[in-house]
């Protein structure tokens, strides 16, 4: 089967896939744009072709123009408003006992899903913890690898402050999850292009569109480190063969509005 078709009728022969196709796969055969000698090992199925063309005139074989939804350009914010979003999201650590509904956890994911990865490999899997008394599980779970830690690592201890969120542990305060009602892990096999940076990059659209959605979220370092490495939770993880687990970010409804963005370091720039 040809990797892509064009719609001879719509195709308007002006070059555009051929000029932005990331792998060079497209070339003008005649009229018409075709695939290149040996595209089919070498597309990365990031679809740039289908999104690209303004008259909808190709077709991926995985990826057919009518399931592409167009860009709605009224939809887009402008740049004051994206550049508030960017500066007005806040890590939140205090959330409210409600609840956040199954739509909403799953409106998230699929939002974060459309985060660029490397090679368009899309590694990311997903593990959304909905179940409060199971985050309050996790966190006990890292509680024990901080105690770990402690008792194997002193100076890296001291270094990641555990003894203070042990010790909120056992004085009922929970500094890993922080009482939040969900958590969102996400997780890829160790083996593939670049699994950290896409599980980063992924959770950090999660964040912003947690805040878009006036949510709050806050990445959970601790629960990230310990589920990458620490035996028990691995294994209470259950992931696919292969898997590490590459961050993870607390959910729910903010208990507290912000209403200032905090001075940040001035950015520390070469210019050559
Ligand atoms: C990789 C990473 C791990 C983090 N881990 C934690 C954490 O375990 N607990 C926590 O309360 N905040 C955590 N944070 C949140 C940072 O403390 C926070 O981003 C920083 O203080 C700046 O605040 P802001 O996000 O509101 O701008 C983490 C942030 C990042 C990027």
């Amino acid at each position: 089967m040809a990797i892509f078709t064009v719609d001879a009728d719509k195709c308007a022969r002006d070059g555009i896939c051929v000029a932005e196709c990331p792998g060079g796969l497209i070339e003008m055969k005649g009229e018409l744009p075709a695939p290149v000698e040996g595209a089919e090992s070498l597309c990365i199925n990031c679809g740039h072709c289908v999104a690209v063309c303004p008259r909808g005139a190709l077709s991926l074989a995985t990826m057919p123009a009518e399931e592409c939804p167009p860009v709605q350009n009224e939809l887009l914010p402008g740049p004051d408003q994206v550049e508030h979003l960017l500066l007005s999201r806040r890590s939140i650590r205090s959330y409210k006992d409600e609840v956040v509904d199954w739509g909403t956890l799953a409106r998230l994911v699929d939002i974060a899903r459309h985060a660029p990865s490397g090679h368009n490999t899309q590694p990311v899997h997903w593990l959304v913890v909905e179940d409060r008394d199971e985050v309050k599980r996790l966190s006990g779970l890292v509680i024990d690898w901080m105690r770990h830690v402690q008792a194997q690592n002193p100076g890296l201890a001291r270094s990641l402050h555990l003894d203070r969120v042990v010790r909120s542990w056992e004085n009922g305060k929970d500094r890993v999850c922080r009482d939040a009602p969900h958590v969102i892990l996400t997780h890829a096999a160790k083996s593939g292009i670049g699994p950290q940076a896409a599980c980063t990059i992924a959770l950090t659209y999660l964040e912003l569109a947690a805040f878009s959605l006036g949510l709050g979220a806050c990445w959970a370092g601790y629960l990230g480190a310990a589920a990458a490495s620490f035996p028990p939770l691995v294994a209470t993880l259950d992931l696919p063969e292969g898997h590490q687990v590459f961050g993870a970010m607390l959910v729910g409804y903010p208990r507290y509005p912000y209403h200032r963005v905090p001075v940040r370091n001035k950015p520390v720039i070469t210019w050559r």
